[in-house]
């Protein structure tokens, strides 16, 4: 019997979203979970990903198994989308992918991958903080996970000399996990200067790179500009692992749509990569989901859904920044809160680390039925015109205790 079973805490992520449910007053807003909301607070389907959707009805798919790495044509296409068309490895026929179950499978898949093959280190570096999700995924890969500094509590910015001399310490061939663009839950990320120099730290002491990009797009709306960290990588001879999800971009959360790659020498060696991951994923889950990649592969592969589709990426991430500035207006100007709140302003991507305390954002959640995440990120898509007064107020009543 399961008598022995203790009882586990709450998902730190997923667990709001259930407190968030339970809770009956009308005024409730949820900031936890990373999921895009419209002006009126609504889950939002993509215009281009209804579009696909009716392309892919009109041709009546089967429902048979996809093969276990996936859609070929999608995972071509993401292929292309992060590393770009002009990337070496990608026309050499030098990168091995799969399909994944989004961004979270992808990283497993990776993890797993290294912990099997890699033949050096087995320590993967993750940034303090990082997403809650990357410390058990990599534990339970069968990787020991190490930290590197990555935030400056003190300035709300990049510690970046801490960064610098934690990876210069890391034993030569450890794996380091880099968020390709939109830290989460920080908000902050490298300028292209500091990835150089990252770069060059990584080569100088043969690190590994594994990039986490789940919100191309997302930090700038520029598809391109948000790969540049994984393109320089690459086009400074490093080979990468890549974990990418179409959660965010395409707004295709439960569709679990995401690819893992890694760069590899040639051709002949990414046969034997892509046997390997095939034989990883196989006892699994066999194969992965069709619908969403059939959606996301429909809309990277025709010139007027993708051109549509950018337009759709940069008007989400536009209508995050006209939040972040109200917010900071708002609590600068209008409410006069005690503190500095131009981090909110400057942070880059889906979340703000607003800097409230663990029980400043428990009592937002008990008096103000607002909830978030006990470090105090929120996630800027859950605020709109319709509650972003009643948000800052609620800030201020709490930071003035
Ligand atoms: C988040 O950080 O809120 C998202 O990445 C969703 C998740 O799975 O945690």
């Amino acid at each position: 019997s399961w008598a022995n079973v203790p009882a586990g805490p709450p998902d730190p992520i997923l667990g709001i979203s259930e407190a968030f449910k339970a809770d009956k007053n009308p005024r409730k807003i949820n900031l936890g979970v990373g999921a895009y909301r419209d002006e009126h607070g609504k889950p939002y389907v993509l215009q281009t990903v209804k579009k696909a959707e009716e392309a892919i009805r009109d041709q009546i798919p089967d429902k048979e198994y996809l093969p276990i790495t996936g859609l070929p044509e999608f995972t071509a296409r993401a292929a292309l989308l992060a590393y770009g068309a002009d990337s070496d490895p990608l026309t050499r026929g030098a990168i091995s992918v799969t399909q994944s179950i989004s961004g979270t499978g992808a990283l497993r898949i990776g993890g797993a991958f290294l912990a099997r093959h890699y033949p050096h280190a087995k320590a993967i570096y993750l940034p303090t903080p990082t997403w809650g999700n990357h410390i058990p995924l990599f534990r339970d890969s069968g990787l020991e996970v190490r930290s590197y500094r990555y935030f400056d509590k003190e300035n709300v910015s990049l510690d970046f000399e801490g960064l610098k001399s934690d990876l210069l310490s890391a034993p030569e061939g450890s794996v380091v996990l880099l968020h390709a663009c939109a830290h989460n839950p920080t908000g902050i990320d490298p300028t292209p200067e500091q990835w150089a120099i990252i770069s060059d730290v990584v080569k100088e002491k043969k690190l590994f790179p594994f990039f986490d990009m789940a919100y191309q797009g997302f930090a700038s709306g520029d598809i391109a500009r948000d790969a540049f960290a994984v393109r320089h990588f690459v086009a400074q001879g490093h080979q990468v692992a890549l974990a990418q999800s179409f959660a965010k971009n395409m707004g295709l959360y439960g569709e679990r749509t995401g690819a893992f790659s890694l760069t590899v020498a040639d051709p002949e060696e990414k046969a034997r990569v892509d046997s390997q991951l095939k034989i990883i994923i196989r006892p699994m889950y066999s194969n992965p989901p069709a619908h969403g990649a059939r959606i996301a592969s429909t809309i990277l592969g025709d010139t007027a859904l993708y051109s549509q589709w950018e337009s759709e990426v940069k008007g989400m991430a536009e209508r995050i920044i006209t939040m972040r500035e109200k917010i900071y207006s708002l609590l600068t100007h209008d409410l006069k809160t005690p503190g500095e709140w131009g981090h909110i302003k400057s942070q880059i991507g889906m979340f703000s680390f607003t800097g409230l305390k663990p029980d400043q954002t428990k009592a937002m959640a008990e008096k103000a039925h607002i909830y978030m995440t006990a470090d105090g990120r929120i996630s800027m898509a859950g605020l709109n015109a319709g509650n972003v007064q009643y948000f800052a107020e609620s800030v201020d009543a709490v930071v003035r205790g």
